[in-house]
């Protein structure tokens, strides 16, 4: 028997204001795709914008639906729009930002490990990684360099 150690570098940037200036920027369109959440049943609104090599920036956010395994997460809702309207184009960045009715989220909101496996599904694609910042309402920001950092052993198309 062997052990191994797998380990992650996370970057944790103590507000917006301490991010680069592009990123605060998309950072900020995450906040308002927030605000188009369809989330009666959790209150819980999430808020995910994409920045593209073209310029173009697609966001998304979480749709519910009252059959609950029906609905979609933000991540999800943005990389498969940003996948179907630009197929090849790579996806440099993802900002995420979370925010709850019921109360104030201060600690960083990661991806769904659904999310983390279909992110990492575009990487795999695009032979390069995507920068994921996610946050709550408020508060620190936490940055992934690649989602391989926030998804160990992945398993992609190699397996198959
Ligand atoms: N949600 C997301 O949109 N992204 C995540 O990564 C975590 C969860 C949504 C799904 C559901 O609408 C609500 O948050 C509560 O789980």
């Amino acid at each position: 028997m062997k052990q191994i150690t797998i380990s992650a570098d996370l970057q944790v940037y103590d507000s917006v204001d301490e991010l680069p200036k592009d990123v605060q920027h998309l950072m900020q369109q995450a906040i308002e795709a927030r605000e188009s959440s369809y989330s009666p049943y959790s209150q819980f609104s999430v808020g995910a914008a994409i920045s593209l090599e073209n310029g173009e920036v697609i966001t998304g956010s979480n749709q519910e639906n009252a059959s609950y395994p029906a609905g979609l997460c933000a991540e999800r809702t943005a990389i498969f729009y940003a996948g179907a309207k630009y197929p090849g184009v790579k996806m440099l960045k993802m900002a995420l930002s979370a925010r709850s009715r019921n109360h104030t989220v201060e600690v960083p909101t990661p991806p769904c490990g659904s999310c983390r496996q279909a992110i990492a599904e575009y990487e795999v694609k695009q032979k390069q990684p995507i920068e994921i910042y996610f946050m709550g309402e408020k508060g620190k920001v936490v940055k992934a360099n690649s989602i391989s950092d926030l998804l160990p052993l992945i398993f992609d198309n190699s397996y198959l």
